[in-house]
């Protein structure tokens, strides 16, 4: 099992798996799931909840249960009862998955944070989880999923209340079904906690407010990281940029008394010479007031939660070096403040970004609104990453209110210019349950964004403006097969869910881990 890291802003939870009887398990709460088996689609066809184990003393305990119809066995619905018979556990908790047809690992993620979150506040500190017992569900998979929502479950953002008490859980304990192959479980099992942890580490980079975490205080906080899990890293500022002409990161880092950090992290595995190299790229706007292009007041304190992209793709590091893929992987996360000053940016100026080589000229950028500036540091991390050696490229952005308004908090969007990448990554969302739609590039949205006085301006007008604002990176990864990742809607959590607290989400991370195994 892996040790924890940076332990203290994680939580403590121990994770364990058991192969025992489940009516036999001593524990506070033992979790059970359900699914609902009902196929009739008539409104009248009442739902069929069916316990996923074969346990007959655990059916016994629950048959009255469930055949008072009061538990319908919903996605995340839970029923709970005290003492249940000739079960050890003190209590019985059934969590629901929802429709038998729609069941899926992401399902029983889900379930196990909603375990851990019925827990939490109740003061229950231990609980067991038996994992699903059906023929749906390959066990491995879902041990890796249970552990995964137990540790997003166990997130909770109150960092700095004073009166803050720790309820988080400090023992999860996942019981396998004894037919299962054990040293397969056992693998899902402790790449479960790896990347829980790693999604949470990222959620914890998310929620500090801009005062906290400035673009040096989020190189340092990667840096201490890579140093725990063996990446190499290196932090640049001012200079950095000046000498490698990132005339559109600089320009957005200017109207702020903090320095810019150019984060660099690489992951190398030992025998690996030649294959792709992966380039991630992460927006680390540590703030985003807008700049000049003031943003209205309400909501801006929201705009601490900008460098979500860069903070998945340094928590997706993580995952990458505690799971070591065979392929070479580096990571760039361009972090400033965006804010308005004597010095900051102005709409009609001109910047030239870094050229690609020495022997080139960088494209010129005309500013038409200093608020898009996420596309501005993004553009020099994308040809950085090229000029690295990066053969493929994948990014991360809460780069436009317009994907909000597209696709609201229900799916992030994703654009690409190759299908083969394209194809990994639409892989790659089967293992992480993560929701992502394609939207579409095009010629049409290139040209929304052609500048009369340079070669492009930094927005494309009213209309499509995801799509606009990926033509803008486009023409950074111009052909090297690339991924970009719009995640403004969903990098934070509005409104609580059973399984996950209101805040920030860690979406991506478990979605861009997966796209770079699948190079392996
Ligand atoms: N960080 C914002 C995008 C954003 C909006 C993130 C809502 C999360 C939630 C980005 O820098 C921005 O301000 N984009 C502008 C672009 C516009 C000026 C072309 C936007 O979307 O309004
Ligand atoms: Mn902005
Ligand atoms: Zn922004």
């Amino acid at each position: 099992m892996a040790t924890p890291l940076s332990g203290e802003i994680m939580g403590n939870m121990r994770t364990q798996l058991s192969f025992s009887p489940l009516a036999e398990v001593e524990t506070d709460l033992l979790a059970v799931l359900a699914v609902d088996a009902q196929t009739a689609k008539s409104s009248e066809a009442k739902p069929q909840p069916v316990l996923l184990t074969t346990n007959i003393l655990i059916q016994a305990a629950a048959a009255a249960v469930l055949a008072s119809g009061e538990f319908k066995a919903g996605a995340n619905e839970t029923l709970l009862w005290h003492g249940p018979s000739g079960v050890a556990g003190k209590r019985l908790l059934i969590v629901g998955l929802g429709k038998q047809a729609k069941v899926t690992a992401h399902s029983v993620r889900n379930a196990a944070g909603t375990a851990v979150r019925f827990a939490k506040p109740r003061g229950i500190r231990e609980l067991v989880f038996a994992l699903p017992e059906s023929e749906l569900l390959p066990v491995a998979a879902s041990a890796r999923a249970a552990i995964e929502g137990a540790s997003i479950g166990d997130f909770d953002p109150d960092t700095y209340r004073s009166d803050r008490k720790d309820q988080s859980i400090e023992s999860f304990i996942v019981v396998v079904p004894a037919d299962a192959d054990k040293s397969a479980v056992e693998a899902a099992f402790a790449e479960g906690v790896i990347i829980g942890e790693s999604q949470n580490f990222t959620r914890t980079l998310v929620n500090e407010p801009g005062n906290k975490l400035t673009p040096s205080i989020l190189g340092q906080r990667a840096a201490q990281m890579a140093d725990e899990v063996g990446l190499s890293v290196k932090n640049f500022s001012t200079d950095k940029l000046h000498e490698l002409k990132m005339g559109a990161f600089w320009s957005v880092s200017q109207g702020s008394a903090e320095p810019p950090a150019l984060i660099v992290l690489r992951y190398e595995p030992e025998g690996v010479t030649d294959g792709p190299v992966l380039g991630l790229v992460g927006k680390g706007i540590t703030f985003d007031s807008g700049g000049i292009s003031l943003k209205p007041g309400t909501d801006m304190d929201k705009m601490k939660y900008d460098m979500a992209g860069g903070a998945a793709m340094i928590g997706a590091m993580r995952a990458i070096a505690l799971l070591k893929p065979k392929v070479r992987v580096l990571c760039i996360v361009c972090a400033a403040e965006n804010m308005p000053d004597g010095k900051a940016q102005k709409p009609g100026d001109v910047q030239t970004a870094m050229p690609i080589s020495f022997d080139k000229p960088g494209k010129t950028i005309e500013i038409i609104n200093t608020d898009a500036e996420g596309r501005l540091v993004l553009a020099d991390g994308l040809t950085y990453a090229r000029q690295l050696g990066a053969t493929h490229l994948i990014d991360a952005a809460t780069l436009t209110g317009a994907c909000v308004v597209a696709l609201g908090h229900t799916n992030a969007g994703a654009f690409a210019n190759d299908e083969a990448v394209w194809e990994k990554f639409n892989g790659a969302l089967e293992t992480s349950g993560e929701k992502f739609w394609r939207l579409p590039l095009g010629d049409e949205y290139a040209d929304q964004i052609k500048s009369d006085i340079g070669d492009i301006k930094n927005t494309g007008g009213r209309w499509g403006g995801a799509s606009t604002a990926a033509e803008f990176l486009h023409v950074f990864a111009e052909e090297t097969p690339w991924i970009h990742l719009d995640i403004a809607g969903l990098a934070w959590v509005e409104d609580s869910k059973p399984y996950i607290a209101k805040g920030p989400s860690g979406v991506g991370v478990r979605s861009v881990l997966e796209w770079v195994r699948s190079f392996e």
